[in-house]
């Protein structure tokens, strides 16, 4: 069964059985040093009994600037899902599941008021996984993935930013309904 640990640099070398996806977007280096150097907790692994790195979550803790704080889409603390990856062996097994709970728990512990992400609207495997975890749509971001996507094969498309309500937001004031019909353009993102 899989180990799950927080990420190592080494592991940047283990990471192709995920990263092959079209889904796994393959960043810089830097990026993820970034990511490793100022959200340890939230970059977690899974590894296989060989030391293959089988699933990761790279994950942050954010708002926006607070120049923003009286516009409609300002974002209060939250944790944010960066990326989350199975390799496709090990698909349907839990681990996205275990992951993506370990970060909520640290997301709580930071006193975060939603753990958020965003999700392309046809990968349907990606959003019924985040809806068995309870995130719903927040809004529509319209052709968030035009100038973000490094994969030529992925065409132009919207996003769906998901959120799921930290325990903190007891009257659940961070999430609504419909929100796939509530849509924003990408510069009302940040
Ligand atoms: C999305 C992803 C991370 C899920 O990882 P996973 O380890 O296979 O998911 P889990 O086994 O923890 O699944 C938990 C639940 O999510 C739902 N789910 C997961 N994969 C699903 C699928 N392909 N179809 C429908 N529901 C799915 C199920 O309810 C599942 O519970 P069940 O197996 O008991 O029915 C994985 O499919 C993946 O790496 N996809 C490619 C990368 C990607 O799209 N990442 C998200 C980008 S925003």
């Amino acid at each position: 069964m899989a180990n799950f640990r927080r990420f190592r640099p080494d592991d940047l070398n283990k990471f192709s059985k995920c990263n092959l996806d079209q889904y796994t977007e393959t960043y810089e280096l830097g990026f993820y040093m970034q990511y490793h150097a100022k959200w340890p907790s939230l970059f977690q692994v899974a590894e296989d009994q060989d030391g293959n790195i089988i699933g990761y979550i790279m994950g942050k803790l954010e708002s926006s600037p607070e120049v923003y704080q009286y516009s409609e889409h300002y974002l209060p603390w939250h944790a944010h899902i960066t990326a989350v990856t199975v390799a496709p062996e090990a698909r349907r097994l839990g681990i996205g599941r275990l992951l993506t709970q370990h970060l909520e728990v640290a997301a709580d512990a930071n006193n975060a008021w939603f753990v958020d992400l965003f999700v392309r609207v046809t990968n349907d495997k990606a959003i019924a996984f985040y809806k068995s975890m309870g995130y719903s749509v927040f809004r529509t971001v319209k052709d968030y993935y035009g100038d973000h996507s490094t994969d030529p094969t992925l065409n132009s498309e919207d996003a769906y930013d998901m959120r799921k309500p930290c325990k903190r937001d007891v009257k659940l004031e961070h999430i609504r309904e419909n929100g796939e019909k509530f849509e924003v353009n990408p510069e009302d993102v940040w």
